[in-house]
């Protein structure tokens, strides 16, 4: 499958993400158009970008393969109204907002297809995770297409979108999780007598290390957990107050509490 070509509405943090990343992946400026609210902002991206950036969600949308619609859930029901004239249904318009469903948006724009994703920022460094879920009007060849732009920039998964509230608070929040233990962890580090730069070595390569580890194994993490954890040695003492500290709970409120906000803000979007 060729390029499709690609309009970004709401040239933001993840929408500027999703521009480098398709332009890494071999798309060419020309294949993209990027739209953001402030004139001074579009001018300073396609200065370092290189890809047309405009103030109008209309002329951005025209014509364009894939439009992604990448504002936060409170303005998606401007983008709608502005765009509502400006597409025809051979178009597939993708949103990444979060809680916004996919009835709100065919409402909005019917017959059109619509994919709603969410995916996460690692997609900076083209290891991104997003979920798909096609709606009512998209054929194979749209939610092909969805998986094609979303996939440049890391791996896709389609599931049905009643989980997606689910999949906001586990890996679109996911990041978030994993630099707040960075983050302790290097603060532990820290007190525990070692350099701020060479806490931050050993806290970063290990992250790392350990998603690679996790990634490539064919071991659960609890096999992997175990492996290095022996009977009364030092990661048992560590495991030992993190659970009895309560740490899986606090997980499971913390996960709990994204996928409700998710649904919260989907409602907002929709009675704004
Ligand atoms: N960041 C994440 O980790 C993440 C992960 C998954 C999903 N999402 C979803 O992705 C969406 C974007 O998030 P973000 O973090 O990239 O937000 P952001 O940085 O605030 O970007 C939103 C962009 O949309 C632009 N915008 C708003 N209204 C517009 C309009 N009427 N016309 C043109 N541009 C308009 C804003 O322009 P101005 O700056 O000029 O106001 C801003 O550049 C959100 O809905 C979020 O739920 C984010």
């Amino acid at each position: 499958m060729d390029h499709p070509t690609v309009a970004i509405l709401g040239a933001g943090s993840l929408g500027e993400i999703f521009a480098r990343g398709l332009l890494r992946a071999g798309w060419l400026p020309d294949d993209l158009i990027l739209v953001t609210r402030r004139a001074e902002r579009a001018a300073d991206l396609q200065k370092d970008t290189g890809i047309p950036t405009i103030t109008s969600l209309g002329v951005g949308a025209e014509g364009r393969d894939v439009v992604i619609i990448s504002v936060k859930p409170n303005d998606v029901p401007t983008v709608l109204s502005e765009i509502r004239g400006c597409l025809t249904p051979d178009q597939v318009v993708v949103c990444l907002a979060a809680g916004v469903e996919i009835a709100t948006l065919e409402a909005a724009l019917p017959n059109q297809p619509i994919i709603r994703a969410m995916p996460n920022t690692p997609a900076a460094v083209d290891l991104g995770m997003t979920a798909l879920s096609p709606g009512t009007s998209a054929s194979d060849d749209d939610i092909a297409r969805a998986h094609l732009v979303l996939g440049a920039v890391g791996e896709t998964i389609e599931l049905s979108e009643d989980l997606l509230d689910a999949v906001t608070a586990v890996s679109g929040t996911g990041p978030a999780y994993v630099f707040l233990l960075a983050e302790a962890l290097i603060e532990a580090a820290i007190r525990e007598g070692l350099p701020h730069h060479a806490a931050e070595k050993l806290v970063h390569q290990t992250i790392r290390g350990s998603g690679e580890l996790l990634f490539q194994s064919d071991e659960s993490a609890f096999r992997l957990r175990g492996q290095v954890t022996s009977p009364g040695g030092t990661t048992a003492a560590a495991m030992h107050v993190l659970e009895d500290g309560g740490f899986r709970a606090l997980m499971e409120d913390a996960v709990q509490s994204a996928a409700n906000r998710s649904r919260e803000l989907g409602k907002r979007a929709i009675n704004p």
